[in-house]
């Protein structure tokens, strides 16, 4: 049977349009679900907008629109940016959505019913900018008496109001033992023992509904209350799966193997989450990645300090997949980085137009040039050509290990080391020089590269998935012949060629 594979990325505020950090983690779950289903399994990849709360509300009315004008708006710009980016996800789902709804109020209900919510009031630090509360030890005081969440810098204000309550406190000793029998719940490690002593430190209840504004999803039973916009939005990942519909054939995808959340949003997703979970009597999910955050050009992005880049102009500058394998390929996945337009190009000059381009070209328009332009025929191989496709031959499995680990950046560079290989096999076997003195040997050579460049283009397709289709068909791979499974049938000799074109421009600063 076709082994599910369910991958999430957090859903995006529509308090603002998509920039370098939404295309961040959409960039490294589309790698993820591209190369599960190249590897044959049944991917569910889920995106989409978070769409309630005090501060989406907010940002409506300072566009001076109503929530759901506004929130339709945006969330477009997030449905475009998904497509502009190529991110193949199956569903995009949206907190506003009746399906959405539905699950939240039933999510609601089940918790009511297992006795973890009850009525009370909430009187503490709330920050609408994370949409969290805060300890009043998690903050500290501005030289202008304002106070804030040292953790985000946010600013938080005090709010009194009446308020339902889940029983977090209760879950403390649950969360720990799942925890400690489940190592690879949280990743990185450093992330996991972060969490481990938060939770450890001990667990207070937590408000799970406001009654000072109303865009949000009515407390069942009590419509002056509106749902806390993070147990609504946490739910999201049920209701994409058909949830509260749990004998509907989707719900087979339940647990999600991997959310994919950023560094600020890992209380929410390791703590809040596992906790509702637990005492809804549902399956946890099998892991909660935490990445890391991108500066700009050495600074913190923000909208007061306007720059949060917009990643349409860099598409458009750059090309969409030199993008994405920078993102994926500079930074290890988990670690903070920063984006420079100088590493930027450096990447795409260095290990792009030379390194990949360059083999690819220099292979293919030899062919055409004097191997009659088809796949060319291999006669006994020799050492060199044995160890350079035994390093191709290894390579599936070891990328296949880094992606599982989110180390996009070890299987980029894995796949980057055959291709320093082959670019030294062609120095040395040097076909231009067998041409007239062995040209049998010559095929062999050319025939040898061909087989690696199909390995690299195979497993490169998840992360460049455009350039990788047009080298595929350069090397004449047929469509249905793309998957990793078909690295182990042997390249059809003969296959006519079409004329190469050149995949990566080198790039020069104007
Ligand atoms: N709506 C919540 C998530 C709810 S999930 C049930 C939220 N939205 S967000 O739009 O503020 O952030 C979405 C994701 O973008 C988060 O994972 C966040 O970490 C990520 N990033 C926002 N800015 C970023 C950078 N500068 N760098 C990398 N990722 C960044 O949080």
């Amino acid at each position: 049977m076709t082994q599910n594979f369910y991958i999430t990325t957090p859903i995006y505020y529509v308090n603002g349009a998509p920039h370098v950090g939404h295309a961040y983690t959409m960039a490294a779950a589309d790698a993820l679900a591209r190369f599960q289903r190249l590897d044959g399994k049944n991917v569910f990849f889920l995106t989409g907008t978070d769409e309630h709360g005090q501060k989406v509300e907010a940002a409506a009315r300072a566009a001076g629109q109503d929530p759901q004008t506004f929130t339709d708006h945006i969330a477009q710009g997030f449905v475009d940016i998904a497509a502009r980016m190529n991110i193949s996800n199956d569903d995009f789902i949206r907190t506003t959505q009746p399906r959405h709804r539905l699950a939240a109020q039933a999510m609601w209900q089940r918790l009511e019913a297992a006795g973890a919510i009850y009525l009370g009031k909430y009187e503490g630090w709330y920050a609408v900018r994370d949409e969290a509360f805060y300890d009043e030890d998690e903050t500290a005081l501005r030289p202008d008496g304002s106070r804030y969440a040292t953790a985000s810098g946010a600013t938080v204000e005090w709010v009194i109001e009446p308020s339902y309550f889940f029983k977090l406190s209760a879950f403390q000793d649950q969360l720990l033992t799942y925890y400690g029998a489940n190592p690879n719940f949280i990743a990185p490690p450093t992330k996991r023992n972060e969490v481990m002593s938060f939770v450890r430190g001990g667990l207070r209840d937590l408000s799970i509904s406001r009654t000072s504004f109303s865009w949000g999803v009515p407390v069942p039973g009590d419509p002056q209350h509106v749902m806390y916009v993070w147990l609504d939005a946490l739910v999201n990942y049920l209701t994409a799966v058909g949830y509260p519909d749990e004998a509907a054939e989707k719900f087979a995808l339940w647990p999600a193997n991997v959310h994919l959340v950023g560094k600020d949003i890992i209380r929410f997703h390791a703590v809040y989450w596992p906790a509702f979970l637990m005492a809804a009597g549902l399956p946890l999910p099998g892991q909660i990645f935490v990445h890391g955050w991108w500066t700009i050009e050495g600074e913190k992005m923000s909208k007061s300090l306007n720059n949060a880049i917009d990643i349409r102009p860099l598409v458009a500058e750059f090309g969409l997949d030199p993008l994405r394998y920078f993102l994926l390929r500079e930074v290890p996945f988990g670690n903070d980085g920063d984006f420079s337009r100088k590493a930027l190009i450096s990447r795409i000059n260095a290990d792009l137009a030379n390194g990949l381009g360059n083999l690819a070209q220099r292979t293919l328009s030899f062919i055409a040039k004097n191997a009659g332009g088809m796949v060319p025929s291999q006669g006994a191989p020799t050492p060199a050509d044995e160890a350079l496709l035994a390093q191709a031959h290894a390579l599936p499995p070891k990328v296949r290990g880094a992606i599982t680990r989110l180390a996009f950046h070890e299987a980029l560079d894995e796949i980057w080391r055959l291709i320093r290989a082959a670019d030294g096999y062609i120095d040395h076997q040097a076909p231009w020089a067998l041409k007239k003195t062995d040209p049998a040997r010559m095929h062999s050579v050319l025939f040898t590269l061909v087989a690696v460049l199909r390995s690299v283009a195979i497993l490169l397709q998840p992360f460049m998935p455009d350039t990788m289709q047009r080298l595929l068909d350069q090397l004449g791979v047929a469509a249905d012949a793309r998957q990793i499974k078909a690295l182990d049938t042997p390249l059809r000799q003969g296959t006519p060629l079409p004329t190469p074109v050149g995949l990566f421009p080198r790039f020069v600063e104007a």
